[in-house]
């Protein structure tokens, strides 16, 4: 069985129960299902198969090393965007020609580090970036492999403006009335080795039109390049592939599948892709205790022992996670599911309909692979959960539980004042 379903009534992830998971790591705790993820790459791969191509994975949506081991094992790249993801990545065993860099901002030490990792593809965000590229290239004695992150200026609809990306003045890529200027600046600059076309325009894209339209673009501004005498080898068409989180339909795979390769095949270059969310936002769940419930003027609340400060999506997106106890569900309840979080925007679900839910009661909050523990705080001093990996009829923790001497590892009692 493949990520969470119920046994006998009771919830488990793969042939692990969920309330053995609690009592082996303890609440709240993240739950990933590697069977999902190997699931999830297989048929990307295979919806890809029409073109030479690389899946690389984002590894924004979870950083995690149980995963990235999953993942390594089951072929796929990974496309980072900080030096902290590149040095994940490389501890995880991806070699340089697994890596995609990109990123808005990167810092000059942060191309050293992508140079001196030789990872496949630099993805140019600006005009500024790829001059200093060039210099730090240069002074490395090595030529960069880049690709030009266009913004194609496409319509993006997806859930929220916050993960639109490639609309017409978005902070992200170049514009693509700039690209041409850009990519003729870089046939020029020495360390420089012009190989690709790169765009991203959006996270959580239920409707494929801005992929269509945004690598018909990529495919106009490939030809001119060409011309120009750019030997493009890739075309990368980021991610963005859409996760269902309540009753919204799975991405047709074929379809998507459809445009990407026509547009990559009609140049004759490699697909290179970088979901994230697509392969661990299903693959996980997160694990967590009803301490209180309360009943407060006409309304009920479900304290938990997780709240923003493990799931930031709710609050800060207002995103919908399902959420259902691990016990056989009895009776019915409308509920806020709360945090123990000083803040009234703490919440992972408001006036929810659940099952009649008690105080001590397990809850798993669903499709928090992607964007879950990543985006996780130390808010009132909370330590950061474990994560867990199950693989069948066996679990790890992957990553262990903070402890609250983590909180004030770094911090220096006695600092050594300076002069100013
Ligand atoms: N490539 C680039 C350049 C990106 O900026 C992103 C995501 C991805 C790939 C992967 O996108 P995905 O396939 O996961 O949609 N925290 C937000 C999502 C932010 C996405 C940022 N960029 C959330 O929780 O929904």
């Amino acid at each position: 069985m493949l990520g969470f379903a119920r046994q006998d009534g009771e919830l488990h992830c793969e042939e692990v129960s969920m309330e053995a998971l609690a009592r082996g790591a303890g609440t709240p705790s993240y739950v990933y299902s590697a069977g999902v993820i190997r699931d999830r790459y297989a048929r990307l791969d295979a919806a890809l198969a029409a073109a030479p191509h690389r899946v690389h994975y984002s590894l924004k949506a979870n950083a995690s090393r149980g995963i990235l081991d999953v993942l390594r094992a089951a072929g796929c790249g990974v496309d980072v965007v900080s030096g902290g993801e590149l040095y994940r990545a490389l501890r995880a065993g991806f070699r340089g020609e697994d890596i995609l860099f990109g990123g808005v901002g990167k810092q000059e030490h942060e191309l050293r580090e992508a140079l001196a990792a030789d990872v496949k593809l630099i993805n140019v965000e600006s005009e500024a970036e790829l001059r200093l590229l060039s210099r730090v290239a240069v002074a490395s004695g090595v030529v960069a492999p880049v690709g030009l992150r266009v913004n194609p200026e496409v319509d993006v609809r997806n859930a929220h403006h916050y993960i639109a990306t490639g609309a017409r003045g978005h902070k992200f890529g170049i514009p693509v009335g700039d690209a041409l200027a850009v990519g003729k600046l870089a046939l020029s600059l020495p360390g420089i080795a012009l190989q690709a076309v790169d765009m991203h325009v959006g996270s959580q894209l239920h409707s494929f039109e801005a992929y269509s339209a945004g690598t018909a673009r990529l495919v106009d501004l490939s030809r001119t390049l060409r011309d120009a005498g750019a030997p493009i080898r890739y075309m990368d068409s980021g991610g963005g592939l859409p996760v269902p989180y309540s009753d919204e339909e799975e991405p047709d795979l074929a379809a998507y599948g459809a445009i990407v390769t026509a547009a990559a095949n009609s140049l004759g270059v490699e697909l290179l892709v970088e979901p994230g969310r697509f392969f661990v936002a299903a693959a996980g769940a997160l694990l967590t205790r009803v301490l209180y419930r309360k009943e407060t003027g006409n309304k009920t609340y479900l304290i938990c022992d997780a709240g923003m400060t493990e799931l930031l999506r709710p609050s800060h997106y207002d995103a919908f996670h399902r959420i259902e106890p691990v016990a056989t569900p009895v009776g019915e309840l409308v509920a806020d599911v709360v945090g123990p979080v000083c803040e009234s925007g703490d919440f992972l679900a408001l006036d929810r309909a659940l099952p009649d839910v008690h105080a001590g009661e397990l809850l798993a909050v669903h499709t928090t692979g992607a964007y879950g523990y990543v985006m996780s705080s130390h808010y009132n001093a909370r330590p950061r959960v474990p994560e867990v990996l199950v693989d069948g009829s066996r679990w790890a923790v992957v990553t262990a539980r903070e402890t609250y001497a983590d909180l004030v590892r770094l911090e220096d009692p006695s600092p050594t004042w300076r002069q100013g």
